[in-house]
């Protein structure tokens, strides 16, 4: 008898195509790539992500380990939107891919300009099965939002490293200052 995947099906074959991907010598415009489109299958179906990992939090958003790769090339985490809740302003200092799998999102980018932060005009909004980017070489600040005032919200995110241990920023709005963080995870 072989002992049971630690890994839900699909989660486990995206796992697979990641390490793949990645053992390639991929740089990032290409391991972005093929994030992307992994993720796009992965987030297709609403039917394998663990009930440990998908319970919100009645105050703050929730970010659960999933998976990391043993040499920190990325890392997997589900993120739990409770109705109307949302993120500070903050960057990533790596790339990331975003897929939508349960409700909807908004993530408004914004531009350092001459020190301080200009918000995009444009919010974009993020759907079951869709997926987005970011990255410091493409845009890597933004503010993020569940969707929905009366119900929760689920994207599936992967990034350039652990992401848990990646030393990055929030930022005022306003005033443009900087603050230092290191996110961790809800479950890890
Ligand atoms: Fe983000």
């Amino acid at each position: 008898m072989t002992a049971p995947s630690p890994l839900p099906g699909r989660l486990a074959d995206f796992v697979q195509g990641m390490n793949a991907a990645v053992s390639a010598g991929a740089d990032e415009t290409r391991a972005v790539r093929a994030c992307e489109a992994l993720l796009q299958e992965l987030v297709a179906h609403d039917d394998w992500l663990p009930e440990d990992c998908s319970r919100p939090h009645p105050v703050h958003y929730q970010q659960y380990l999933l998976h990391r790769d043993p040499a920190d090339r990325y890392s997997v985490v589900s993120f739990v939107w409770g109705p109307g809740q949302r993120t500070p302003v903050h960057d990533h200092c790596t790339w990331g891919v975003i897929g939508m799998l349960r409700g909807a999102e908004y993530s408004r980018a914004y531009a350092r300009e001459n020190g301080r932060l200009v918000p995009s005009a444009i919010e974009e909004r993020i759907e079951p099965g869709q997926t987005t980017c970011v990255s410091p070489s493409i845009g890597d600040i933004h503010l993020v939002r569940n969707a929905f005032d009366d119900r929760v919200s689920i994207s599936i995110h992967v990034y350039g490293t652990d992401i848990g241990k990646q030393s990055r920023h929030v930022y005022d709005p306003d005033t443009g200052a900087v603050k230092s963080f290191v996110s961790g995870y809800a479950n890890a």
